[in-house]
């Protein structure tokens, strides 16, 4: 149904803890890219379960890293953000690491800003997980750029600054919404099938020969990113009639190829 397969999540989740015991599980949500999937706070549950059953082996070390690229565009005022709660009082070998990225919240893209977020239940942990990244960092590639995190501290101490910048997120954010609402609509009307949308920049449409249906709606002006398995459709990028308008062009394209 193209949702979360949580079932298949935990197959591959217990067979490499079972081989390896140790994982990586990288998961971007809110807001998916390409997908605009979102897990939901049930879903997370479920997710957190898996995780917790295999902890219970102090032998299997379990990293959750959360890609939260898009978060800021993401739900309905902080609704999308409740997960961070159950990350408290994990058991010791799981690590939650969180990618936090000011490439979409600070439409700062190019600057190269960001962080990585360490959560654990135990402070030794965390202080490990610190003084690595500062040594890492520092041996690969420096420091973050100045430019932006000036911008970050300036705007967090100053009270209007930050209300300005609230208030301007959140007019992209309510903007955003209802070009994918446009979309969703205009894919429900003409029977477009496209994967669950919940938050994000992006739609994405199954389909077979996506390279092909690519080209062809090239030629209509309309531009679409193909995938292995779809097409993604940016409805940050374009206006609320065009999303509006998208979906038929792309059923009539993928009609024409079957
Ligand atoms: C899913 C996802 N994660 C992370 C990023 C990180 O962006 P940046 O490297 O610009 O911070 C992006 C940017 O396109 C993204 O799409």
């Amino acid at each position: 149904n193209g949702e979360f397969n949580i079932d298949s999540y935990k197959e591959k989740f217990e067979d490499l803890v079972r081989k390896q015991k140790r994982i990586v599980s990288i998961i971007n949500t809110p807001a998916n890219n390409p997908t605009g999937y979102s897990l939901s706070d049930e879903e997370w549950d479920k997710v957190l379960d898996i995780a917790k059953e295999s902890a219970k082996d102090p032998e299997n070390r379990i990293i959750l890293m959360v890609d939260v690229a898009y978060i800021d565009y993401a739900g309905v005022g902080s609704e999308r953000r409740k997960f961070f709660a159950k990350f408290s009082n994990l058991p010791e070998n799981i690590f939650v690491l969180i990618g936090y990225s000011m490439s979409k919240g600070y439409t700062m893209y190019g600057m190269r800003s960001g962080a990585a977020i360490g959560i654990s239940s135990k402070e030794e942990i965390t202080n490990e997980f610190y003084y690595t990244c500062m040594h890492a960092n520092r041996a690969n590639w420096s420091n973050g750029t100045r430019g932006a995190m000036s911008v970050m501290t300036n705007i967090s101490k100053d009270p209007a600054k930050k209300q300005a910048y609230e208030d301007e997120v959140n007019k992209y954010k309510v903007m955003l919404r209802n070009r994918a609402n446009a979309f969703v609509d205009g894919a429900k009307e003409c029977g477009l099938e496209i994967l669950p949308y919940r938050d994000g920049f992006f739609v994405s449409i199954p389909c077979e020969n996506s390279k092909k249906a690519s080209d062809e709606l090239i030629k209509e002006n309309l531009f679409v990113v193909s995938l292995k398995k779809g097409l993604r459709f940016a409805v940050c990028a374009v206006s609320e009639e065009k999303c509006r308008m998208a979906p038929a062009k792309i059923k009539a394209v993928l009609d024409s190829l079957k």
